[in-house]
């Protein structure tokens, strides 16, 4: 049977202070190969058989994707409510009731950029942002009520909710840029600089939340597995 009693000098996030008990153990972790710069190998030779693909496979690529993040933010404002209730602090309500507020601000804002590209909005799920509703849900089940770890565990779901918009609006952005939508790629740009704010508040709560539960257990964090 695993046995181990973990101790951690806790946590304030910063890297500063925090002491990793396992990495000092010398445990001997599995490699990973480091992530190569892209930009350098793109035109080796290695890339002859891609195909142009033209302009129409780009807008249907573009439209793909605003349809399916149109989907995620209005499956968001569904979820959001749930999310907001089973929250203990005040300072994460805020935050769910602000990220509610942005989120309809963005759903409107989709609908101008289908207006500017003379689209109509279609049905398409985002299976993703349903999965990542679901995951809150169970979260909330896992943890217990009225208490901060329940709190982190809302926060944990919610950066996974807001990482995946960042990826979809970072992408759509550079698409508009390169197909010359300006004013629909201004939209995109601030929808990710809000996602972004909203991500970055997430952190910081977190950072908040996890200084608090440290401090109420003197700082020490034992684990018995
Ligand atoms: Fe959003």
């Amino acid at each position: 049977m695993f046995m181990e009693k973990t101790e951690a000098k806790v946590l304030y996030m910063n890297g500063s202070t925090t002491t990793a008990k396992s990495a000092a153990n010398g445990i001997t972790l599995p490699s990973a190969p480091g992530i190569s710069d892209p930009a350098g190998d793109f035109n080796n030779g290695r890339n002859k058989t891609i195909e142009k693909a033209g302009e129409s496979e780009l807008k249907k690529l573009f439209c793909i994707l605003l349809n399916d993040v149109y989907n995620a933010e209005k499956r968001l404002l569904d979820g959001l409510p749930g999310l907001l209730a089973a929250a203990t602090t005040l300072k994460l309500k805020n935050a769910f009731e602000q990220q509610l507020k942005q989120t309809a601000a963005h759903i409107a804002r989709l609908e101008r950029i289908f207006e500017l590209i003379d689209k109509k909005t279609q049905v398409k799920k985002c299976s993703a942002m349903e999965g990542l509703i679901t995951e809150s849900k169970s979260m909330i089940r896992d943890s217990k009520e009225g208490t901060i770890i329940r709190d982190i565990a809302l926060i944990v779901a919610a950066q996974k909710i807001a990482q995946y918009e960042i990826a979809t609006y970072a992408n759509l952005n550079q698409m508009a840029l390169i197909s010359g939508l300006t004013k629909s790629a201004e939209v995109l740009d601030s929808i990710l600089t809000e996602e972004e704010s909203t991500e970055e508040l997430f952190s910081r709560i977190a950072e908040i939340l996890i200084s608090v539960e440290a401090e109420e257990r003197n700082g020490i964090l034992y684990w018995n597995a």
